[in-house]
């Protein structure tokens, strides 16, 4: 830190940092797979437990806890405590000490019951009893359903072809109605998606998206790419669905039977901003599940620009007509607001993490250009799949932010390779397209305070809490063999962040290194696992050495490559 600061600024970056730490500190994660038919112990509730206390649930008549305490302690709301405190040391303590009584109220509860939990609340934050109990009576149904597993059983009543019934498929946080598991998991009716909570629940999120966008680009982005998945939006009733209509500045109708039929604008007075071009890529998932959808997210856009507006507030209006003035191929007012884009029928998915993990590419546009044939399908009217690269192309020209809503924390941009296959991938094909790497925003709709954060952001807050996390690593090690394949995949899921979008700070590979090859006795752990994966972990750090991800040491690459070649002797047998 320069030592020039003023006392005000130091103190306000130490804010900002401890801030962070708790950020990383407080964020749950899983810690080992599931395997199936076991439950839960104890003390891995307690997370789990406190994340599913710290929401409004009107729907048991629970209110968040932490807002009872904050309320109870006379320190006014939650929220407002966590919106100042990074910025006020006292904000700060007082987050601390609700979440700490918030913590001992859950395993009070653990221990001895809600009883005793309503009065511990009672007694240390002045919540009455009958504001707890609610959350407390919700908690002892999940705690009970933890306990018991039908998974086993279901699975071979379901061999036998007996009838197993229905439940939700949801995140455990967003609807503790999963529960119990074992239960044939139902998606939702694609004519109520967005769901009247999912809508409501969308609208803070695409507000701090575009404030955030706004705070450091000085304006509003013009047009945004977004990317919407089936599961994602079966788990949330088409939050994700509700975002992008917001972004446009329409709401979603409905008839008699409470069914979204159509799309009505929200005239620009209430909206209090312009309305957002948006390109929209949809998963060949949520284009099976979601077809009506589909033509609702079309209809939006035309509906939008064919309003008689300025064009200064109706950035799709203003596109629109450019492209129809432009005159030759694609200048119909159709083809210029096509924005709904999928795989051909029967298709699924970018390819761009095959392309990436098989390592097949020399130039990045080979990345773009594989995306752009995956995915220019256009959807909506009677459009069924037409191909419509050129469409595609222009569009993603003019992209400034690329966008996708985060539901769940039990799955995370390295987690899986299909988040940077879909959000680097597109990102990747706007760079192709307009020159430009895009702004690239994830969501955090699962934290209590619906946060934005850049993809740079949200690479560190997974590398911090669980590629570089004992508490996660240790969690995938209990698993041996298929412990150190997760590991494995989490660092070629980080290169893949690299390859479509250079997210990647250059202390993410160093620490890696350190933590994983470096290291002689966790090295020997991972060989004596699971040689194979430990080969592909340090042949994928040495190449993103070798692609100019990484600007590493000399002496590290020496090691990183007897450690490969002793590993391939191994693995050969010599
Ligand atoms: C989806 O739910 O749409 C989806 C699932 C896995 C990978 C990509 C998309
Ligand atoms: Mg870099």
């Amino acid at each position: 830190m320069s030592s020039n600061l003023s006392p005000e600024e130091r103190d306000r970056r130490v804010l900002e940092l401890y801030e962070q730490l708790l950020e990383v500190e407080q964020r749950l994660i899983p810690t080992g797979l599931h395997v199936f038919g076991q439950v839960p112990v104890d003390h891995e509730k307690v997370d789990l437990l406190k994340m599913i206390a710290s929401f409004d649930r009107p729907e048991y008549g629970c209110r968040a806890l932490p807002d009872l305490i904050a309320v109870g302690l006379g320190l006014g709301g939650y929220k407002s405590i966590i919106d100042k405190s990074n910025q006020s040391a006292d904000a700060l303590q007082n987050r601390e000490k609700i979440e700490s009584i918030l913590r001992d109220s859950i395993e009070t509860f653990l221990k001895n019951g809600s009883a005793a939990a309503s009065e511990f609340l009672l007694k240390t934050a002045n919540v009455s009893v009958d504001d707890a109990t609610p959350s407390f009576a919700l908690l002892s149904r999940v705690g009970e359903q933890l306990k018991k597993s039908q998974e086993l059983d279901s699975l071979a009543r379901a061999l036998r072809g007996e009838y197993i019934e229905p439940g939700p498929g949801a995140d455990i946080i967003q609807n503790p109605d999963i529960l119990p598991t074992g239960r044939n998991t139902h998606a939702v009716n694609p004519y109520a998606v967005p769901s009247p909570l999912a809508w409501r629940r969308a609208e803070p999120v695409v507000k701090a998206l575009l404030e955030r966008h706004k705070s450091e680009n000085g304006r509003y982005p013009e047009t945004m790419a977004m990317v919407l998945w089936g599961m994602d939006n079966i788990k949330t009733q088409g939050e994700s669905v509700a975002q992008a209509l917001w972004l446009l500045g329409v709401k979603p109708r409905r008839d008699q039977m409470n069914r979204v039929v159509d799309v009505d604008p929200i005239p620009l007075k209430e909206l209090g901003r312009p309305r957002v071009d948006l390109v929209m890529t949809i998963s060949g998932i949520f284009r099976d599940l979601f077809g009506t959808t589909m033509d609702l997210l079309d209809r939006a856009v035309r509906c939008v620009a064919a309003l008689d507006e300025p064009e200064e507030m109706n950035f799709v209006r203003r596109h629109v007509n450019e492209q129809i003035r432009s005159g030759g191929t694609g200048s119909s007012f159709d083809e210029a607001a096509t924005r709904v884009f999928s795989n051909a029928a029967g298709n699924y998915g970018t390819n761009v993490n095959f392309m990436i993990l098989d390592s097949q590419w020399e130039d990045d546009s080979a990345i773009a250009d594989l995306f752009v044939t995956r995915k220019c399908f256009a959807y909506g009217r009677n459009l069924n799949g037409k191909e419509a690269k050129a469409l595609m192309q222009r569009a993603l020209s003019r992209v400034e932010a690329t966008y996708q809503n985060l539901d769940t924390t039990e799955i995370g941009i390295t987690d899986v390779d299909h988040y940077f296959e879909y959000l680097g991938g597109v990102s990747k094909a706007v760079e192709k397209q307009s020159g430009v790497l895009p702004q690239i925003y994830l969501s955090d709709t699962l934290s209590p305070d619906a946060k934005i954060r850049t993809l740079d952001e949200t690479v560190r807050l997974e590398t911090r809490t669980k590629t570089l996390n004992p508490k996660w690593y240790e969690g995938m090690l209990k698993h041996g063999f298929r412990g150190v394949a997760e590991i494995e995949h989490h660092i070629s899921n980080t290169f893949g962040w690299s390859a479509t979008t250079d997210a990647v700070d250059n202390w993410v590979y160093d620490e890696i290194a350190k933590t994983f090859v470096l290291d002689d006795e966790m090295l020997q752990r991972l060989r004596d696992y699971n040689p194979h994966s430990t080969h592909s972990l340090v042949g994928r750090l040495l190449e993103a050495k070798g692609r100019g991800f990484w600007d590493a040491d000399e002496r590290v690459v020496e090691q990183l490559k007897n450690v490969f070649a002793g590993l391939e002797d191994q693995l050969e047998g010599v």
